[in-house]
């Protein structure tokens, strides 16, 4: 895999239309955004554009539309399909409903609150009413060098998730250059995040390279001992990621609720702990892997047990090999804590995705914040994978002591799987 890419550095950007996709895809609560990260994290390209001159052209997608509407706020195509399959009397209430819903998550996912916040943040952003339509080609013609505009929502088309090349190419006329910042949607391979790469020069962007550069090192040629930490609920979800692992890594730590699985294929009883049945001879086959690569396997030895699945749940400490029947495993032990930071303290890189236990919940969450302790505090070359682990190490106030804090929850999971991303392999070679 090659993440060796062009930049917005290696490219000449003054007095030039520069189509540049984040994702500002942020949690919005009662109309604030509860966390600015990824618009933070967007702002260095941006700056450096203007300061450059280009005539900067921002897009982005805003949570998933049901693509009820398309830009003119007409009837998809497979809405209408649907409807007219519909018994003739019920299709008249039906388009009235599918209009009003359509509508009504046009306004909820409007683009409007980022241009908002740019411009609060000293980045002055003009929105465009479309993403390709008349309003966006006119905005877009009269930016002076300099300027910023934002397009909307760009999957308010249906086209840009089917990455319909008409779509892509559209989007690309509106500039001379492609950046792609959006690391957070880079697994996706969309109209804007993959597919405008075919009509234009593509570079990525300083936030698309610091996680490449930061992960990709980890993964090729990482400072040892090279420690991962993977913890959640499933390890279905992390199959692809242990298994990329294993090649690599010296230690191996498993939390969370994916642990149980490992347990019960052992012969262990686990109470009513979180266990999937049909994961059982994987979750072997991997230990074995593990072993015979040499790596050291670490499973909890002690477990923070509850009656239930209940933020103030009965709970106590128990050993791994004496879960009782009627009890869950909500978190990882004290004793089971030391060994894992003993673990960390010595690494050269870590590499941690996943909560140890419940992190949200005060009883459940002291795994999650001793291996916190351990990664801040190891000296380590510490890189968290984006969602459940960002959102712990940021709550418990370790944020500002890790060396790289992913801004991608799917798509950083998919780089540690050692998957190419389509937004990262459409752009030009170094
Ligand atoms: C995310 O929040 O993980 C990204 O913005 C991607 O969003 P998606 O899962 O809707 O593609």
């Amino acid at each position: 895999m090659n993440y060796n890419k062009k930049s917005v550095e290696d490219i000449d950007v003054a007095g030039k239309k520069v189509l540049v996709r984040c994702d500002f895809n942020v949690p919005v609560k009662d109309g604030v955004i509860t966390d600015d990260k990824r618009i933070v994290g967007a702002m260095k390209t941006i700056e450096y554009l203007v300061a450059q001159g280009a005539k900067v052209i921002l897009c982005s997608h805003m949570g998933r539309p049901h693509n009820v509407l398309d830009a003119e706020l007409k009837l998809d195509k497979k809405e209408k399909k649907k409807i007219a399959e519909l018994p003739a009397e019920e299709q008249e209430a039906a388009t009235a409903a599918a209009l009003e819903k359509g509508k009504k998550d046009i306004t909820k996912l409007s683009l409007k609150i980022v241009a908002d916040d740019l411009t609060k943040k000293g980045i002055p952003v003009t929105l465009a009413a479309d993403v390709i339509g008349p309003d966006a080609q006119a905005k877009a013609a009269a930016l002076k060098n300099g300027e910023v505009m934002l397009l909307e929502n760009v999957r308010f088309h249906a086209a840009e998730e089917k990455n319909d090349p008409d779509f892509a190419k559209a989007l690309a006329s509106l500039a001379e250059i492609y950046v792609n910042d959006a690391f957070g949607t880079a697994h996706r391979a969309h109209g804007s995040t993959a597919g405008v790469a075919d009509y234009l020069p593509a570079v990525c962007g300083y936030l698309i390279q610091k996680e490449i550069d930061v992960m990709g090192k980890a993964l090729e040629d990482p400072k040892r001992p090279f420690v991962a930490i993977l913890g959640g609920a499933k390890v279905s979800d992390k199959i692809g990621v242990i298994q990329n692992l294993i090649e690599k890594v010296d230690t191996l730590i498993i939390g969370g609720g994916m642990a149980y699985t490992f347990f019960r294929a052992f012969g262990n009883s686990i109470g009513t702990s979180l266990c999937e049945e049909d994961k059982l001879d994987l979750a072997r086959e991997l230990v074995e892997k593990a072993r015979a690569k040499g790596v050291n396997f670490l499973l909890p030895v002690d477990n923070v047990i509850a009656r239930e699945y209940k933020e103030d749940s009965t709970f106590m400490r128990i050993y791994s090999d004496s879960i009782p029947d009627g009890w869950m495993g909500l978190d990882i032990g004290e004793k089971t804590q030391e060994l894992y930071s003993k673990s960390i303290c010595g690494a050269g890189t870590v590499v941690w995705n996943g909560p140890m236990g419940v992190s949200e919940w005060e009883n459940f969450a002291g795994g999650t914040r001793a291996v916190a302790k351990a990664v801040a505090e190891s000296g380590a070359i510490s890189i968290i994978g984006g969602g459940d682990s960002a959102a712990a190490v940021e709550q418990l106030g370790y944020a500002d002591k890790m060396t790289h804090i992913s801004t991608g929850g799917g798509a950083s999971l998919e780089f540690l799987e050692g998957i190419e991303l389509p937004g990262i392999a459409c752009l030009l070679d170094k």
